[in-house]
């Protein structure tokens, strides 16, 4: 290396491409639920690299596929089958709720969300969605302007697509409480629709929690609501499950299970294959059928990554980590909710399973993103990576890989209370 590497990110990387922490941390090697930086030092892993390595660093089962694989066949494009891609569309189809059934694999979630959003299209043969505000589907032009986050969109944004309320209760744009709203966020999508569409939309798409967003948790009838009146103007309803697929929101498998709602289409990445690049779009049948032209993805269905995934599968699915999940998760909200009672700057905290968000705040919950930075801050010095987001980027998230153990918990809770502290002192 030519110089220190904050200088050379500096000179090399695009600035847009923001890291965590004044000096940037360079992490040199993981196991299980521990990074380590090129310096040595050891840090408890409670953000699992945006919410991906979800069964740990290195897991055994995951190295050992991925070894196997390498040298038998690592690369075949989109224009050859192989039994791991076609194994793990079947695993798919079994374990996603309704009749979801046919797959497109690509290598990002960004890719996994652009398949929906054309299936969706090809089907309904309508051109409007609508996405939520606060929602973040990625990178691409299409995924930023599905995005309602300013900070996140391009210069450029994609025609035919509104941005309904998301159901942010802590900052109600109605200032209703619930349940004495009756959902007037969820309601006013008919009117959105009404007045800023065709009245012919292809799709409703939304995360079950808002992920990059803060974790911003519905009531319960939300999308009930929402996933109705979509369809009534003939829109299929998508579940971008990207950050809450796969026993991460616990007690189910999927987020939208929590919800009571049986998706058209859903998309997965992140931690469906613990690390290894992977986008999924999965979809019922006569959607999948709908799309006509062809297509290819060059990695897409890459079989080192679709073992990676079948071998992550298997874990989840044997160690019941849906269950583990709940449990843990449990042990977190308990403890962040003590944290909350002497910390008056923790606004709220919001989630479900293995992810929990603190939104900070100063008086008249003003938003904190200072807070936010500085905790981050904190916590690094204590041993303990957490992550970062919301609208204003005064959330931190707290999202361990789902293998967590309960004492790696409360170590992780001892780190972050003396985190807490460091920022109120
Ligand atoms: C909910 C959601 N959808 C889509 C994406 C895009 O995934 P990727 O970064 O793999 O393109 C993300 C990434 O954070 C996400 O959180």
């Amino acid at each position: 290396m030519s110089s220190e590497p904050a200088v050379m990110q500096g000179k090399y990387l695009y600035p847009a491409m923001r890291t965590y922490y004044a000096d940037p941390l360079v992490l040199a090697e993981g196991n299980g639920r521990r990074v380590k930086d090129v310096a040595g030092n050891e840090y408890l892993d409670c953000f699992a690299g945006i919410l991906t390595t979800s069964i740990g660093h290195a897991h055994p089962a995951v190295v050992e596929a991925v070894c196997r694989q390498v040298p038998r066949l690592a690369h075949t494009s989109t224009c050859y089958l192989t039994l791991p891609l076609l194994q793990l569309a079947e695993k798919l189809a079994e374990i996603t709720p309704g009749t979801l059934q046919k797959c497109y694999f690509t290598n990002s979630g960004t890719e996994a969300i652009e398949t929906a959003i054309a299936t969706a299209r090809f089907y309904t043969r309508a051109h409007w969605v609508v996405s939520l505000r606060h929602a973040y589907h990625g990178r691409s032009v299409l995924a930023t302007s599905l995005s309602g986050h300013a900070s996140w969109r391009l210069a450029a944004s994609e025609p035919g697509i509104v941005h309904a309320h998301n159901a942010y209760c802590y900052r109600c744009t109605f200032k209703q409480t619930y349940p004495g709203c009756d959902l007037a966020c969820a309601h006013d999508l008919d009117e959105l629709i009404r007045t800023t569409t065709n009245g012919q939309i292809a799709a409703l798409i939304a995360e079950p929690i808002q992920g990059v967003g803060g974790f911003i948790t519905p009531p319960p009838e939300y999308f009930q609501i929402t996933a109705a009146i979509a369809r009534r103007y003939g829109g299929v309803f998508i579940s971008d499950e990207v950050q809450t697929g796969f026993g991460r929101s616990g007690k189910f498998m999927f987020g939208i299970q929590h919800w009571g709602v049986e998706p058209d289409l859903m998309v997965f990445a992140k931690g469906l294959a613990n690390g290894a690049p992977i986008g999924a779009t999965i979809a019922r049948p006569e959607l999948a059928d709908a799309w006509g032209p062809n297509t290819i993805s060059t990695f897409g269905g890459n079989p080192v990554s679709m073992v990676a995934a079948l071998a992550t599968l298997r874990v989840v699915e044997e160690q019941d980590l849906p269950a583990h999940v709940a449990a843990v998760g449990g042990q977190v909200f308990a403890g962040v909710r003590a944290l909350q009672e002497r910390y008056s700057y923790m606004g709220d905290v919001r989630g479900k399973g293995l992810m929990c968000g603190i939104e900070l705040v100063r008086e008249n919950r003003e938003p904190a993103p200072d807070l936010a930075a500085a905790l981050l801050e904190a916590a690094r010095l204590e041993g303990l990576l957490i992550g970062r987001g919301g609208m204003y980027g005064n959330v931190v998230r707290l999202t361990p890989p789902l293998t967590i153990t309960a004492a790696e918990v409360a170590e992780a809770l001892e780190k972050l209370g003396r985190a807490c502290a460091r920022v109120s002192s």
